[in-house]
């Protein structure tokens, strides 16, 4: 049916074009994860690249950054931008330290009481951290449901996208899942339109331009 093809598609995109060298998605270390997060929510994927490993080598595990000086921190987070965000993850890494035993609960709702980890964030760590069929929505997320699901993007809620989002969850894996929709959800921003709006300025061009043919046969067989 419509959604098996919808998540055949989304993970076919995934194994071609995904992002796959992504040093955060090569570990399910939940204090990495949320370094990556946090570090994600403002601050463009190529410049958290080059931050990411100097960040984890000078702390890293979350006991490191917890008894780190604010000011190492913050040098470490030079060129990342938002320095409210290194504050919040250090409190966050004594909060594992203090109360979880420098773990980091598994539990969104637990996750947001955290400083820095809001909604979003929480879910995401336990989808890519503990891999758990969590549900939720982000920029790049709510693009890709918008593009293929809604024919007035303007007025699409994140009320209306959530039940889509739980309905075509992949739950044997969550992490793959979310990584999947977040790289198209990104390459849709590049150059994709909306093929159902009506809209002079749109460009007639598939998420697949130039491999239609390919891509569908590759849904068939697999
Ligand atoms: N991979 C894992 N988390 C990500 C995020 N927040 N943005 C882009 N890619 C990611």
């Amino acid at each position: 049916d419509e959604g098996i093809q919808f998540r055949n598609m989304v993970l076919l995109f995934y194994q071609s074009r995904g992002r796959h060298d992504m040093l955060w998605r090569h570990t399910d270390d939940p204090y990495r994860i949320l370094v990556s997060e946090i570090m994600l929510q403002q601050t463009q994927v190529d410049r958290v690249a080059i931050k990411y490993p100097e960040f984890i080598a000078a702390f890293p595990d979350a006991a490191a950054l917890a008894r780190a000086p604010l000011a190492d921190v913050l040098a470490a987070w030079q060129g990342m931008g938002y320095n409210r965000r290194a504050v919040a993850l250090k409190k966050s890494a004594e909060k594992m330290v203090d109360e979880f035993g420098g773990t980091l609960p598994g539990d969104p709702a637990v996750l947001a009481t955290f400083p820095g980890i809001g909604p979003a964030t929480a879910a995401s760590i336990c989808a890519f951290a503990y891999n758990l069929p969590v549900v939720f929505i982000e920029t790049n997320i709510r693009r890709v449901f918008i593009h293929f699901f809604f024919s007035d993007a303007d007025t699409v809620t994140d009320a209306e996208i959530l039940p889509l989002v739980e309905q075509t969850l992949d739950r044997e894996n969550p992490r793959v899942w979310y990584w999947a929709l977040m790289d198209l959800g990104t390459e849709l921003k590049k150059k994709v339109p909306n093929p159902n709006r009506k809209s002079a300025a749109y460009v007639k061009q598939a998420p697949f331009a130039g491999s239609d043919r390919r891509i569908r046969g590759l849904i068939l067989k697999y």
